[in-house]
């Protein structure tokens, strides 16, 4: 493929976006845009989807970012193209993330092929899981994909340490509650059924009665009172494997790395039939997070709290299609 072609690059950017788009966010909210410039394709940040209640520094944006921009890359090697990242940090232009420059290259390893047919199959999963092991060998590879991104994902073998993030998560979740403007910004990505919208946290991808584990992890409370969500008879009751994602510094680069350690690491557990929960809510408390980092991080920075399982039947999600995304 000539991608320096006008059409062709055209055609390149719409199939890279389409498939960026399908990276994990928070609450769905899809904080980027892209530009298209010959055979580059740049990814920025959109700082109106950001949560500022929850989210006032774009911790969790420049995750959801990064997870973009992995996505970003495997789609560019599934067409045997290298992509070259230009990391930006020009004050001008906070909001740009990266220029990712395209060059012709050797096709996809089996590897990068099975991590980009996850892109659209992977689910954000929010119950119990199978009490099923993980496949022998997974958790490592798990690892050696977080580190390969400059990560670290810790799994938290101590049962009692278990316990106590599953205590900080419901801690966190019933302040959170507390907080009018917080409750106000979770309504605003958790729209009302029917409303057609192509982002947000819909009805259809969260139980509407959730499944208490042991330890038990809160789920948020995408349904706020109104009885909304799946109902399902499927209650598979363990926890999973609990991890933390970290990284050694916390600024802007840290936050890209991490989301770019998440979606690897959730596209390979994918590829063996392994889904992941999510539960950030003591990360959105800057005293519980210091607590995490003090008592969980051997020196990292928590950027993530997830668990690992063996699921069944996955919820819905929705993105908006590349035309809404590209920008000229
Ligand atoms: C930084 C970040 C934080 C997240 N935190 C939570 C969370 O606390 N609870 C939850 O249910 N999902 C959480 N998610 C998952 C998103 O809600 C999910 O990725 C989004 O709704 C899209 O759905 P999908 O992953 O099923 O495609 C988080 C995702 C990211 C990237």
């Amino acid at each position: 493929m000539n991608i320096t072609d006008a059409t062709s690059a055209q055609d390149t950017a719409h199939f890279l976006v389409d498939a960026a788009a399908w990276a994990p966010s928070v609450h769905n909210t899809q904080p980027w845009w892209f530009g298209t410039r010959g055979s580059t394709v740049t990814l920025h940040a959109d700082p109106d989807r950001r949560l500022n209640v929850a989210d006032p520094d774009g911790r969790e944006m420049l995750i959801s970012c990064g997870a973009a921009l992995c996505t970003l890359r495997l789609a560019a090697r599934r067409l045997g193209l290298t992509p070259q990242i230009r990391m930006a940090s020009d004050p001008e232009r906070p909001g740009l993330i990266a220029d990712v420059t395209l060059e012709p290259a050797q096709p996809p390893s089996e590897d990068e092929n099975r991590m980009y047919d996850q892109i659209r199959r992977r689910r954000t999963h929010r119950g119990g899981f199978r009490p099923e092991s993980l496949p022998a060998g997974l958790l490592q590879a798990l690892r050696t994909c977080a580190l390969d991104e400059n990560a670290a994902l810790r799994v938290v073998a101590d049962p009692r340490a278990r316990i106590a993030l599953g205590a900080l998560t419901e801690v966190a979740e019933q302040m959170l509650r507390q907080k009018p403007d917080y409750c106000l910004e979770m309504a605003r990505w958790a729209p009302r059924p029917g409303s057609g919208r192509r982002d947000g946290v819909h009805e259809d991808a969260y139980p509407r009665d959730p499944e208490r584990t042991d330890p038990h992890f809160a789920q948020r409370d995408f349904a706020r009172g109104h009885g909304w969500g799946l109902t399902s008879d499927e209650r598979h009751g363990a926890p999973g494997v609990v991890a933390l994602l970290t990284t050694k510094t916390d600024e802007r680069a840290a936050w890209l790395q991490a989301g770019q350690a998440l979606q690897r690491v959730l596209l390979h557990a994918a590829g063996n039939d392994v889904s992941a929960a999510f539960h950030t809510q003591a990360l959105e408390i800057p005293e519980l997070r210091d607590f995490v980092r003090t008592h969980f991080c051997d020196g990292g920075h928590p950027q993530m709290i997830i668990r690992l399982g063996l699921a069944g039947r996955e919820a819905r999600s929705v993105r908006r299609s590349p035309e809404e995304l590209i920008r000229p």
